[in-house]
């Protein structure tokens, strides 16, 4: 670690709260990207299960397993010197038994992430919490939307869009909070709902679709680059357009060399003249 790089934490979490300084969250999935969200000076990475659609080419996170986020929480974190890496814990990872929890975040952590993320606030998921807590790993929580239980919702649902299931959000983000999540997400919530439940706990709300009275702000990389080639959610507001630049450059390159004009000179390797005029000898032979 360079010295002057001070590692955000999960107690840096606790401090821009207290401050009110926003906190920056993006997902990224490989080495590069990382390192320059990093270096934007962003305050959080997530390797989300995300990736199980922008990456995999999934239609949910449903299918993304543990063996997968293995190999991007270790691309990640190789590119990484400053922003607290979060992995997710996917589906079926963390709602078997408490044993396979400990052990599947451990490999999470000991592929480079610093705390992981996992959906749900049911009596088991804060059980497996306290536990993961009590073992030394740092978790984040993940309420309202949460993509996982999209077969049980049934779709792509605002939640807490009542005053009773606001309370209902802000309970069980209170058990969460009291089972030891040092931060809990919140996705797809109204602002007002969002605003409510931030207010009322000590610990961060970083919100995804959920307004700008959150703690922090959490986005897919694929989607504010313009990359994802799906449908990009109300929420998200795209900054770039890299779909169509990398469709120009790899057109121009497919032309180029159907065309001749690649590779040319300035990207070749030459002989020397002396063995240029062994090699021309050998053809007129
Ligand atoms: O998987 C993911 O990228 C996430 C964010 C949308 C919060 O969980």
């Amino acid at each position: 670690m360079e010295n002057n790089i001070k590692p955000v934490t999960s107690a840096t979490f606790q401090k821009m709260k207290k401050n009110n300084e926003k906190i920056t969250m993006l997902t990224a999935y490989d080495f590069s990207t990382a390192k320059y969200i990093d270096e934007s000076g962003v305050d959080s990475i997530l390797i989300g299960d995300s990736l199980g659609m922008t990456i995999l080419g999934y239609d949910t996170t449903i299918n993304v397993t543990v063996d997968d986020m293995l190999t991007f929480t270790k691309a990640v974190s190789n590119g990484v010197k400053r922003a607290l890496v979060v992995a997710d814990m996917p589906f079926l990872s963390y709602q078997v038994s408490m044993e396979q929890t400990v052990l599947n975040a451990g490999r999470l952590i000991q592929s480079g992430a610093k705390a992981v993320k996992l959906e749900g606030a049911s009596d088991f998921i804060l059980m497996q919490v306290k536990r993961l807590v009590e073992s030394g790993i740092n978790v984040v929580g993940h309420l309202g939307f949460t993509p996982q239980y999209i077969n049980t919702i049934g779709g792509y649902y605002i939640q807490g869009k009542s005053y009773e299931n606001t309370l209902k959000l802000l309970e069980a983000a209170k058990k969460l909070e009291d089972s030891g999540v040092f931060s809990i997400v919140l996705e797809m919530v109204p602002e007002e709902s969002a605003k409510y439940i931030t207010e009322n706990l000590s610990i961060p709300t970083i919100g995804i679709g959920a307004g700008k009275y959150c703690d922090g702000q959490v986005l897919v990389i694929d989607d504010i680059l313009g990359k994802y080639p799906g449908n990009i959610p109300k929420f998200v507001k795209r900054y770039a357009n890299v779909r169509e630049i990398m469709q120009k450059a790899i057109s121009e390159y497919n032309s180029d060399v159907k065309n001749g004009l690649f590779p040319d000179n300035e990207h070749s390797f030459n002989l020397t003249e002396k063995e240029k005029n062994k090699l021309e000898y050998c053809y007129n032979k």
